[in-house]
């Protein structure tokens, strides 16, 4: 297997016309919020934090915000039918809507992105209640998703206005989920490379790495991904694309479903991932598998690790090193009835890639999948 190409970076300069804080918020369209809300509270251990709805003044959609650590969640639903939330959900199913980024400038990232080709979703927005503003502006991206750029440092309220604070007599222990580590979008055959210019030049993004098909493939189907990431790393877009194989890719199958290019998975960060991992299994997350076989030689891949293999093959955590040091992580199935959207489960030792070597094990497990439901 050849290594994976590393690309030179940018200098810092080059990159300064869109400067990113992290993640801000992911916002779900969802078919019943309420209900998406108690499962995400009870099964990945989130905490109420913040509501919209009729009571608040908002007449078309009610949205439960959650929280855990650094990371937050929206799940918004239409109250009618007819307008571009139920039509999103009517196409896609339950999916991720909005990758939402914290930015010091929300009038700025607009300007520099749209002149640089981004196509406008939301122009410079400001928002105001009794906590102080917030500016929102937005861009396109691949399928319906969009970028939602969020300056908030005049803002102390419990979310964005409009929003009052939820408290609810239901708070789950947490699960020692973090913060989003990485987004990953799935688009249509020939367009990574599209998706890939367009974080590179309206963006100002880098590719951090690059697995062609034969880096990502088992014996029956193959996908490419480019990995983009903004200069300070703490955004980070792998962008997948299907490539041939003897049978469907899984990103077709995934394609199939959803409708149109989206968010395949989210990585989301954790400390200690045999904690987090156990709860979430205690409480009902089903994820994909890997044969008892692939940690009888494990310690042979990737050296020495901290931990014991024993609870690793028990839930069935995967591991694999670079140059920097190790990751441990984990996928769970898909979140919903769609074979779409899923989550990563990642705990980082110092590795900054994305766990190339357990990408075969990985697709063989979800070509299992993939057989079960008649689409490989
Ligand atoms: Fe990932």
């Amino acid at each position: 297997m050849k290594p994976a190409a590393v690309i030179p970076q940018p200098t810092e300069s080059e990159q300064d016309f869109l400067p990113l804080n992290g993640t801000d918020y992911v916002e779900f369209y969802v078919g019943n919020a309420k209900q998406a809300a108690h499962f995400y509270k009870t099964a990945f251990g989130f905490q109420s934090l913040a509501y919209a709805g009729p009571e608040t003044g908002v007449k078309d959609r009610v949205s439960y915000v959650l929280v855990q650590n650094k990371l937050r969640f929206v799940l918004t639903t239409p109250l009618r039918s007819g307008n571009e939330i139920s039509r999103h959900i009517d196409k896609h199913g339950d999916g991720v809507k909005v990758l939402a980024i914290w930015v010091d400038d929300a009038r700025s990232a607009f300007e520099e992105t749209v002149k640089r080709g981004a196509r406008p979703f939301m122009e410079p927005t400001v928002e105001k209640d009794e906590f102080g503003e917030v500016v929102r502006s937005g861009i396109h991206t691949y399928g319906d998703t969009v970028h939602i750029f969020v300056e908030r440092s005049h803002y102390s309220g419990p979310f964005l206005p409009g929003y009052r604070s939820w408290k609810n007599a239901y708070n789950p222990a947490d699960t020692g989920l973090q913060y989003v580590d990485h987004c990953v979008g799935n688009v249509g055959w020939n367009e990574m490379n599209l998706w890939v210019d367009f974080y590179g030049k309206t963006m100002g993004f880098h590719n951090l790495v690059s697995f062609d098909d034969k880096d990502i493939s088992t014996e029956y189907s193959a996908l490419m991904s480019k990995v983009m990431s903004n200069g300070n790393g703490r955004i980070k877009f792998p962008i997948n694309e299907p490539a041939e194989g003897k049978k469907k890719s899984q990103i077709e199958e995934y394609l199939d479903f959803y409708g149109s290019p989206g968010v395949q998975h989210v990585a989301i960060a954790t400390n200690d991932i045999v904690h987090t991992v156990s709860e979430l299994q205690q409480r009902g997350i089903e994820f994909l598998s890997v044969p008892g076989t692939y940690y009888e030689d494990l310690l042979d891949r990737v050296g020495k690790i901290d931990e014991d293999i024993k609870p690793l093959k028990e839930l069935g955590i995967l591991v694999d090193r670079d140059e920097e040091g190790y990751l441990l992580q984990i996928f769970t199935k898909p979140l919903q009835d769609r074979p779409t959207v899923f989550f990563e489960i990642i705990q980082r030792k110092g590795a900054k890639s994305f766990g190339k070597g357990n990408f075969k094990a990985l697709f063989e497990s979800i070509e299992r999948e993939q057989a079960l439901r008649g689409n490989l």
